[in-house]
């Protein structure tokens, strides 16, 4: 038997789960359901809590603290992933580097240490953004983002090491302090969001082409990551403008900028 909660809103079986409208179903309602609860919730996260019938809101209310939770479960096990351990599944094949002069290897090093830091900063951004994004298909494409990109914190600490270097000292630094720009780009709004990753891939890329400009010609390993990098940057980039992302102020671009000078510049060196 279904107990009807509210006109449109909703009915409860005597199982004790909800079912919304068009027999749709959201989980169970009981006090362990918070796993079913879960699994659905982002279906339905944008259901307006201020609508709902008084038996529908504590469930709705419920689904919205296990989300959060969930994010921010999922944010803190990036940030160890991010900072304890390169993640990513794909191996930087194994090259032979003898033909690099000692400062020919400085440089690539260094050059790779700055990106590893820049991805180190790209997953707290997408992760701080994705804390506070309203619309949850925004929040999938970010989570996807990063997602997409944890090969690409591997691949530079490969080369940072292999050229007899190592990342950089103040990765907790870059993670919080992008964490938070990203939480306030989200903050401003999901369009503004959209285009704040829109703007910042497409400065990765052009700080990309610089460096492939820089590096070593007979560092083909370091070339072809960066390569690669770029291709999916400039994916993510152009996923947010199909999206409808926001044309940023010149005065946030310029901001982003100069924060990411004052990163690459330090990166360089610890
Ligand atoms: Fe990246
Ligand atoms: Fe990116």
């Amino acid at each position: 038997m279904l107990n009807q909660v509210g006109e449109d809103q909703g009915e409860v079986a005597d199982d004790g789960r909800l079912q919304l409208g068009q027999g749709l179903e959201i989980g169970d309602v009981g006090p362990d359901g918070a796993g079913q609860l879960l699994a659905e919730q982002r279906r339905f996260a944008d259901v307006p809590v201020a609508v709902a019938g008084p038996e529908v809101r504590p469930i709705l209310e419920r689904m919205r603290e296990s989300s959060l939770l969930d994010l921010f479960v999922g944010t803190a096990d990036s940030a160890l992933r991010t900072l304890f351990h390169a993640p990513g599944g794909t191996t930087v094949p194994v090259s032979d580097d003898s033909r690099l002069t000692a400062s020919e290897r400085d440089r690539s090093a260094r050059l790779m240490r700055v990106n590893h830091a820049g991805e180190v900063a790209a997953q707290a951004l997408y992760r701080g953004q994705a804390l506070v994004a309203r619309d949850p298909a925004l929040r999938a494409d970010l989570l996807k983002a990063a997602a997409e990109e944890e090969d690409h914190l591997g691949w530079c600490a490969a080369r940072t090491r292999a050229l007899g270097q190592d990342t950089s000292r103040l990765g907790p630094l870059w993670y919080a302090g992008s964490l938070a720009i990203g939480a306030a780009a989200g903050l401003a709004g999901d369009r503004w969001s959209r285009g704040f990753i829109a703007e910042t891939e497409r400065q990765v890329c052009e700080h990309l082409d610089g460096h492939l400009e820089r590096l070593p010609a007979a560092d083909a390993t370091s070339r072809a990551v960066v390569r690669r990098m770029r291709a999916d940057e400039a994916a993510h980039q152009h996923r947010a403008e199909s999206q409808g992302a926001a044309a940023l102020p010149l005065s946030v671009r310029l901001g982003m900028r100069a924060a990411a000078r004052v990163m690459t510049g330090v990166a360089r060196y610890l």
